[in-house]
């Protein structure tokens, strides 16, 4: 793999981890939203609440020295639920995927969350049922299934689709 190194992102990012988020809903089926759907300010209200609640961090490509890939998840802001984080969401380039980014981005938040938040005891994520690749990506990263939020999502082919609760939890 070429030079990829992660930091924690800034609000100067927003711009190119808008054209991240783009070029990643352009692909059917990837995230929730839809390419027509990410705003700047979508991406301003996730970047400033993982800054000042939660974590977000990017990968970035050495050479051309861009964000190829962004994983964020924030606290809901309620005292009961302080120990979670959630809305959780990985996009990683479709030039850049299969290549390891998205398991050095997981691994490096996991790894915060360990060392750095102990009042953290939850990680939470939601997959759609088709996104197999992925669910089995999260299980090998420790996530568990807890559920399954039946006919939530809007399926590419008409219909819709089962969404699947995944938490980590603290050792
Ligand atoms: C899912 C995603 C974050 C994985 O990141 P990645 O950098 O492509 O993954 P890695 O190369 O680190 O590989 C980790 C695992 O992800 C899975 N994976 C690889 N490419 C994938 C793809 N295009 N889509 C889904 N999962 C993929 C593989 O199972 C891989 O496991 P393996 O190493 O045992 O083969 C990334 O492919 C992506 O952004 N996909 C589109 C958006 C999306 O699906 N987001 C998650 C919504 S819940």
């Amino acid at each position: 793999m070429e030079n990829i190194y992660v930091r924690k992102s800034f609000v100067n990012d927003i711009p190119s981890i808008e054209e991240l988020y783009k070029r990643v809903a352009a692909i059917e089926g990837a995230l929730a939203r839809t390419a027509s759907e990410i705003s700047r300010g979508y991406i301003e209200y996730f970047v400033s609440k993982s800054i000042s609640d939660g974590i977000e961090l990017v990968a970035i490509a050495e050479n051309p020295g861009r964000i190829i890939g962004d994983i964020h998840c924030y606290r809901n802001g309620v005292g009961t639920f302080a120990h979670v984080l959630g809305e959780l969401t990985i996009a990683v380039d479709p030039e850049y995927q299969g290549k390891g980014v998205g398991k050095l981005l997981f691994t490096e938040l996991l790894t915060e969350v360990v060392t750095k938040c102990p009042d953290i005891l939850r990680v939470e994520l939601i997959a759609r049922e088709s996104n197999v690749r992925a669910l089995h990506f999260y299980e090998s990263l420790g996530f568990k299934r807890e559920g399954r939020l039946v006919k939530r999502i809007r399926s590419v082919h008409g219909g819709f689709e089962d969404d699947i609760v995944m938490a980590w939890l603290r050792e």
